[in-house]
């Protein structure tokens, strides 16, 4: 028997990069996930690729009442959610004199008010003893120039998870955090840099970190399923940064 068997898993931003690892891994595992994203296609897409156990509900966690309508069909189709990866999130970077106002408000609408409200309505589906993953990331901790919004969003992630492990002990509902560093996703394709301004950026972070890589989807995914099923870890943040910001 398979770790995750008969257990449902939602998974925000699942059509790509870690979130799609993470459902390839749960699925394998013998988990039935919903994954979420906006674009309807891209989210097509992945359902194909991950199987008869994927089912994909599009919108944006930024919007309440599309979350709303997320945990809705999940609890027409479950009645119910065991695991929670809230991982949904845009990165953009500028330096302080280069924060623009939209700049500001896209980073915490989607990275720290929808993830808020992703764990907040997903609540009454809960099962009493459900794991939730939130996916914050290294550069919480790090200094990294034009990251600062960026980072402090992810910091606000990291802050949540030490308050809701608190607020869901009577209901045994672990709260962890998943910190990945520098990961091979398409979101790097997303940050209107040339390729080969990207590949320099590979490159900048492979050499900042221990490990002399950037890491893999996968490698994020085996964390992810070790907070989900680890009974007795809570309100951790896990880093998988191949050490960039622990030594
Ligand atoms: N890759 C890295 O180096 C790295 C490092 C540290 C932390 N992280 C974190 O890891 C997580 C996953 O990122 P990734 O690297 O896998 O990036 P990715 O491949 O771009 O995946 C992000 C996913 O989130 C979805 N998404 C974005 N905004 C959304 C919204 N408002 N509502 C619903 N879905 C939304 C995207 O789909 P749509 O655009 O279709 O909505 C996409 O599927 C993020 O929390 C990111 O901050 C990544």
């Amino acid at each position: 028997m398979a770790e995750l068997d008969g257990k449902i898993a939602v998974i925000t931003g699942g059509a790509s990069g870690i979130g799609l690892a993470t459902a390839a891994l749960f699925i394998e595992r013998g988990a039935e996930v919903v994954v979420t994203g906006r674009r309807a296609r891209e989210l097509e897409e992945a359902v194909a690729r991950l199987g008869a156990k994927s089912h994909g509900v599009a919108g944006d966690v930024s919007k309440l009442a599309e979350l709303d309508t997320l945990y809705a069909e999940v609890n027409r189709k479950f009645g119910r959610v065991d695991i929670l990866f809230a991982n949904a999130a845009i990165a953009e970077f500028a330096p302080i004199g280069a924060v623009f106002e939209d700049h500001f408000d896209r980073l915490f609408d989607i990275n720290v008010k929808g993830l808020f409200f992703t764990v907040q309505k997903a609540l009454p589906l809960m099962v009493d003893g459900g794991a939730i993953i939130l996916d914050s990331s290294n550069a919480s901790v790090e200094g990294t120039p034009a990251f600062g919004v960026y980072s402090a969003g992810k910091a606000a992630v990291r802050s949540f998870a030490r308050t809701l492990t608190s607020e869901l002990k009577e209901r045994r509902i672990r709260v962890n955090v998943v910190s990945p560093g520098a990961t091979e996703t398409p979101i790097y394709g997303k940050l209107g840099l040339s390729e080969r301004e990207v590949e320099e950026l590979r490159d900048y972070l492979a050499r900042r970190t221990p490990l002399g890589r950037i890491g893999r989807p996968e490698e994020t995914a085996q964390a992810v399923l070790f907070l989900a099923t680890n009974g007795y870890v809570a309100g951790v943040d896990l880093l998988v940064d191949g050490g960039m910001s622990s030594v």
